[in-house]
């Protein structure tokens, strides 16, 4: 399938996975219900989350909002094409399916090659704007190659083919709906970046902020119990513990008796990229728990640290996000 034919399947009301920088998303036409409605059913979402809006530049922003802030717009100047997300006040036209019936909704213009000409395509038959969140069910590790999505959903869903996802973990997210900006979920587009623009910091997510799948404690999650640790105490439960699949920075110690070992590159991008994928190869070693070595807690392994610290949470026993 190619993005024409993918573009075609969309604007026949079909479900379609396809490829972005960040994650593979699972997109609909924003303006057939009955599509949208099937993206919840196969992941298993609840009603009440909305699904961000996916355009081909940035006059997608205005066609569905109905009105931009001028820091959105500089936002959106400053990153699109790229991996951020901005929350606007909704256009009367976007069914009230695909904001999880709030007035405003998240609009992101993504820099992929295939993923812009599949929005390309899709303006030039279709509404031109697909409504995708990732391509996984609910709770699950986002997919960042096709083969992921074929694991998660088979054959059931159709799946544009666009190789290894470069950023690797879901877009930034920016909230200027509320009259400060918001920073609701930290990606490629780093909180320094969003800063400078804007000329001040954005704020923390607040109890007021909607509730939204990607900013749940418990979500990203293996199936793994997975724990979050330092290097000392890595080495030491390496002494006792012998069904555990690692993720460190560094090469297992001789006498370790791990399972299975990730020796992590010290690069904060390197590591976003295989992030996800290398969650999915720990999951599947059959080891009794995951361990991790914590990263640096620096501004550029912010969205690193956000993903592992919810994987962490969505992984113990009471799991009740997925
Ligand atoms: O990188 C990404 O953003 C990927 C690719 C496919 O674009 N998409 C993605 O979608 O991660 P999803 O649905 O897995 O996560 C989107 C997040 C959710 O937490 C959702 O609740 C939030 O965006 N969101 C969407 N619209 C919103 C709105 N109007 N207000 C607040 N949060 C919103
Ligand atoms: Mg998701």
């Amino acid at each position: 399938m190619d993005a024409a034919a993918a573009a075609r399947r969309l604007a026949d009301g079909e479900v379609v996975a396809f490829p972005t920088e960040t994650v593979y998303g699972l997109g609909a036409d924003v303006l057939q219900e009955g599509a949208v409605a099937r993206i919840f059913a196969l992941k298993g979402r609840p009603a009440d989350h909305p699904v961000i809006v996916h355009v081909a530049d940035i006059r997608g922003l205005a066609e569905w909002s109905s009105s931009v802030p001028g820091a959105a717009m500089a936002l959106a100047e400053a990153f699109w094409p790229g991996p951020l997300t901005l929350i606007v006040p909704k256009s009367p036209r976007l069914p009230s399916i695909v904001t999880g019936g709030q007035a405003s909704v998240g609009i992101r213009c993504p820099s992929h090659p295939v993923a812009r000409e599949l929005l390309r395509e899709f303006a030039r038959i279709g509404s031109g704007a697909i409504a995708a969140p990732s391509a996984n069910r609910f709770g699950h590790v986002s997919p960042t190659r096709a083969e992921h999505v074929r694991d998660e959903f088979g054959a059931s869903v159709p799946v544009l083919e666009g190789g290894a996802c470069e950023v690797g973990l879901e877009s930034t997210i920016v909230d200027l709906s509320r009259g400060h900006p918001v920073l609701l979920r930290p990606g490629g587009i780093s909180r320094a970046q969003v800063a400078e623009v804007l000329g001040e910091d954005p704020r923390e997510r607040d109890a007021n902020a909607p509730r939204a799948s990607g900013t749940l404690a418990a979500h990203y999650a293996p199936a793994t119990a997975l724990t979050l640790m330092t290097a000392e105490r890595l080495a030491a439960e390496l002494d006792t513990l012998a069904s555990v699949a690692v993720l460190a920075f560094g090469e297992p110690p001789a006498n370790a008796k791990a399972f299975s070992w990730i020796a992590a590159t010290q690069d904060p991008a390197a590591y976003a990229h295989d992030l996800y994928a290398n969650l999915r190869k720990l999951d599947a070693a059959g080891a009794k728990r995951i361990l991790v070595e914590a990263p640096p807690r620096t501004g550029e392994w912010e969205a690193v640290n956000d993903r592992l610290q919810r994987a962490a949470a969505g992984s113990l026993a009471d799991d009740d996000e997925t």
